[in-house]
């Protein structure tokens, strides 16, 4: 992207991200899921977002469905607006663990450059977790209906059905959403942050 903004200077804060964490009493970081639509990113997210919600960890999701509505409202699915999608979604991540929030993203993020450029953008607090769920359990499963318009050609550029799904080479997690249940992927998602050093213990009592 070409900065257009010319003229600008970065203001430090004086509240830093290390300050913002020694009043939390917890780190921050960003927690990535890739994965199919319909491979269980946002529930599984969301009810990981719950767990530590209730042991007193600040948390936020950011959701392709609901950041679709606002932020990225404009952009269709497209290479180039998915292209575009992911790099927004980047640049809030990174926004979101300055504030010092554990943030949780289930975007599709097809292409596998897209989820690399964010790891680059974010370093070392990008953790990527795989969903891994074949297309067959998906479309079977097709909660809100849109493999079986895709398939019939009503909604074109699909994820898996017209367009493609790139599949992560070293993801931190894969976690086996297709045959797993929800509580055993949590779990092991808190156990691989326990191992990372970002979740140590109930917060609150
Ligand atoms: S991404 O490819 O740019 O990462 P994102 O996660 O924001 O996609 O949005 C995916 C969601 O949009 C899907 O879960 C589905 O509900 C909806 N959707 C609508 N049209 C499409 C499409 N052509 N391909 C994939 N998902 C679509």
């Amino acid at each position: 992207m070409t900065i257009k903004s010319s003229n600008t200077v970065w203001h430090h804060a004086t509240v830093t991200r290390q300050r913002r964490a020694d009043l939390n009493n917890h780190k921050s970081t960003l927690l990535w899921f890739t994965g199919l639509s319909g491979a269980g990113k946002s529930t599984l997210a969301h009810a990981l977002e719950e767990s530590l919600y209730q042991m007193g960890y600040h948390t936020f999701v950011l959701d392709g469905d609901n950041v679709r509505h606002g932020l990225c409202g404009d952009l269709g699915f497209s290479n180039s607006d998915r292209v575009e999608n992911i790099r927004r979604v980047s640049e809030t991540t990174k926004l979101f663990i300055e504030a010092g929030v554990i943030v949780l993203t289930a975007f599709i993020s097809p292409f596998r450059a897209d989820r690399d450029k964010a790891r680059k953008l974010v370093g070392d607090d990008f953790i990527e977790i795989y969903c891994d769920c074949p297309l067959s359990v998906c479309e079977e499963r097709d909660v809100k209906g849109l493999y079986d318009r895709a398939r019939k050609g009503e909604i074109k550029e699909f994820t898996g059905i017209s367009s493609p799904y790139e599949e992560p080479n070293n993801p931190e997690l894969v976690v086996d959403t297709g045959g797993t249940d929800l509580d055993q992927c949590v779990t092991q998602i808190l156990e691989f942050l326990i191992q990372r050093g970002i979740y140590e213990r109930q917060l609150i009592s």
